[in-house]
Parts: C-alpha cells; structure tokens; sequence
C-alpha cells in the first residue's frame, strides 16, 4: 500500500510517498481502506516533533479517517466487512490502510460523505467539548473566537450559534472573516488592523466577553484575556501562532475568571461515554442540518506535503481533506 512516511523530523517537504507492506490484523482491531483522511493543525507540528505525542519512526501522520471495512479482528462485535467506519487514530492516517482498535471507530453516518466524515470528529468534538464541558457557553452570553476561521475555529462560531451566544469572530483577512459571518457570527474583528481588546469591549458596551475559545496563542491571548466578562472563561484550546503565552495573574484576579484547559484527545480517552455522548449529540444536529462543515480543499494522498503547507502558510479557511 502506498504510505505518506515521515522518517525523521522536518517541514512536510521532508515527507516520503512510499509503498510499504500492509500491517497483520489485530485482535480487537478492523482493516480499513481509507477513502479519506482529514488534515488538522497538529499534523503540521507531529511531523516537527513539536507535538505532544512523538511516535518511533517512520510514521504517517493523519487522525481523522474515514473509509471501508475490509477485515475484522477476532472479538469485533461491532463492525463488519462491507461497513464505512470512521476513526480518531492519532497518527498513521495518512496512507492506503489502516488497522484501527474498533473502540476507536465509530460507523459511518450514512448521509455524511467520506470527506465530510473525516472533516467532523477533531474539528467539532474539540470545540463542542469546549463550549459544553469545559466553557458552559449559556444562552444570551457573548462568545469571542479567535482563529474563527480555521478548522476548529470555525465549528466553535457555528456551536456557539447553535447553543444562543452572541458570536464575535476574529481572524486575519476580511475574507476569512466574511466565512465567519456566512457561519453566523454576529460581530467580526481584524485583529492584524484593530485591537481585539477595544473591540470587544466597544461591542459588548463594556462588560467583555463571557467566554473566549483560543486555539491561536501568541500575542493576541493577553489582549483578548483583558477583554473578558466579570466570572468568565478563557478557554486554553492552541497555539497555531507558535507561541505560548504566558499570563500575568493579577488578570484572572481582577476579572475573577477561569482560565481553562482543554484537551480533547485526552477528554475522549478518560471519559469515553462522554464523548461518545458528544458525538451522537453533533451527528444529531448534523442529520438536522444544523452543522455544515467547510471543506476548503481537498488533495489527493501524493500531495500531502503541499496540503500541510497550506496549513503552515495559515491559507486555509474550514479544513482540507485527503481523497485516496
Ligand atoms: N486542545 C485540543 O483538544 C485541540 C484539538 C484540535 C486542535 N487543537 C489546536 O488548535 C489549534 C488550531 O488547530 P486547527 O486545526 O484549527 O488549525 P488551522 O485550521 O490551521 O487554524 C488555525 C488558525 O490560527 C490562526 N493562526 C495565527 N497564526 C498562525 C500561524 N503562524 N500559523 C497558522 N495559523 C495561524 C489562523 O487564523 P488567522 O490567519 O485568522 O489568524 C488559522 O486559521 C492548533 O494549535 C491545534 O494544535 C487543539
């Protein structure tokens, strides 16, 4: 099977398209033929051992699959050859098959293409268990997202929406900002032309907003920090700009708010029926229309490297999708 390798860390140009041989079947693991492969903000950094997660070599990045069940493991109850499944691997997506532990796939929703199933699971379940679990976003409360634009930005501006908050949405371009509104945002801010701080307390007549979702880190997170509401919640969700920020603590004293951590891939391994709570949750508001994921492009496996690049080069507005 051909395989997007990565051999030792570096840029995505550093990446290897090679044929390999397939992986034996596991106990309590199914073989899927992977139809398409969602491409996500820590690709960029697995692949430069700036991850939290640091896989032996060679290794394929890519987490969010999607594709056909083509063998089954001794002890799979749950699926069986013939059935479309989608996964949260972690890492090894990126490649013609994958042999996955059936506790981390889910079926295949049949209304939802390949490509939209395998743009879902990281996006919207990082930004759902944010909003729910960790923000308690309430409805008539004002929502500030940064990065809105981006792959988990945007399903943070389509969720808030969706749970009754006042969204105010900030990116870099008036293009991606005109997304954002196109998502239901309510307010935009440019935060390359205005200050995130002055605007937000301009549009909210002085009070901040009561929950802020920050997957962008960098400079942006003090201003943003001093725009928040009286008992907010400064939800701690990236750092695409490169940076970690560090806080000065008389702010979550003077504004009595939470800074909160969140870590989706370690919320959906120690609370599991949580998030598979989660999940049927937004595959529900997906059957009703109510969530439309935003593919910006998709590439075929041979063009991964440039696909990763888009990232990197901050082009891309939703998510860019593998098609093999
Ligand atoms: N905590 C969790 O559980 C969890 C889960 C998934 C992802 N994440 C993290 O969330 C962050 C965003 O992930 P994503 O997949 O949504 O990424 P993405 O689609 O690339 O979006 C990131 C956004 O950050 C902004 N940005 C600012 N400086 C940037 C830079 N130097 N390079 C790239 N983007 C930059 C860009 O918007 P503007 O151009 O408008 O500024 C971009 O749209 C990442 O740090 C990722 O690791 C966390």
């Amino acid at each position: 099977m051909k395989a997007i390798l990565c051999k030792q860390f570096g840029p995505p140009s550093s990446l290897t398209l090679e044929d390999i041989p397939s992986e034996p079947i596991k106990k309590g693991h199914i073989r899927i033929q992977v139809r398409a492969c969602g491409l996500n903000f820590p690709d960029t950094l697995i692949i430069q051992g700036k991850y939290q997660f640091k896989p032996d070599f060679p290794f394929s990045p890519g987490s969010d699959i999607a594709g056909v069940v083509t063998e089954v493991g001794d002890g799979v109850k749950n699926f069986k050859v013939g059935d479309e499944a989608v996964a949260m691997i972690g890492w090894g997506g990126f490649r013609e098959e994958v042999v996955a532990a059936a506790k981390v796939c889910f079926p295949k929703p049949p209304n939802m293409d390949f490509s939209m199933a395998a743009s879902f699971m990281m996006t919207y379940g990082t930004s759902y268990h944010a909003l729910k679990d960790r923000g308690r976003l309430k409805e008539g409360e004002t929502l500030l997202v940064l990065g809105a634009s981006g792959g988990v930005g945007l399903t943070a501006v389509e969720l808030g929406k969706k749970m009754g908050a006042k969204v105010i949405a900030a990116a870099s371009t008036a293009e991606k900002l005109a997304l954002c509104k196109a998502y239901g945002a309510d307010e935009v801010i440019n935060y390359t032309e205005e200050n995130i701080k002055e605007r937000v307390k301009e549009l909210t007549e002085g009070n901040g907003a009561n929950v802020i979702y920050d997957p962008v880190g960098g400079v942006q997170t003090e201003l943003a920090l001093r725009a928040i509401a009286w008992k907010g919640r400064y939800l701690v969700v990236g750092f695409a700009a490169g940076d970690i920020p560090k806080i000065p603590l008389n702010l979550p004293l003077l504004k009595g708010c939470q800074i909160v951590g969140v870590f989706w891939g370690a919320f959906a391994q120690k609370e599991a029926a949580k998030n598979m709570q989660n999940t049927m949750e937004l595959m529900q508001y997906f059957f009703r229309g109510e969530l439309k994921p935003h593919i910006h492009a998709t590439y075929p496996l041979e063009k991964t490297p440039e696909a990763l690049q888009e990232i990197m080069d901050r082009k891309v507005k939703g998510k860019i999708i593998l098609e093999l």
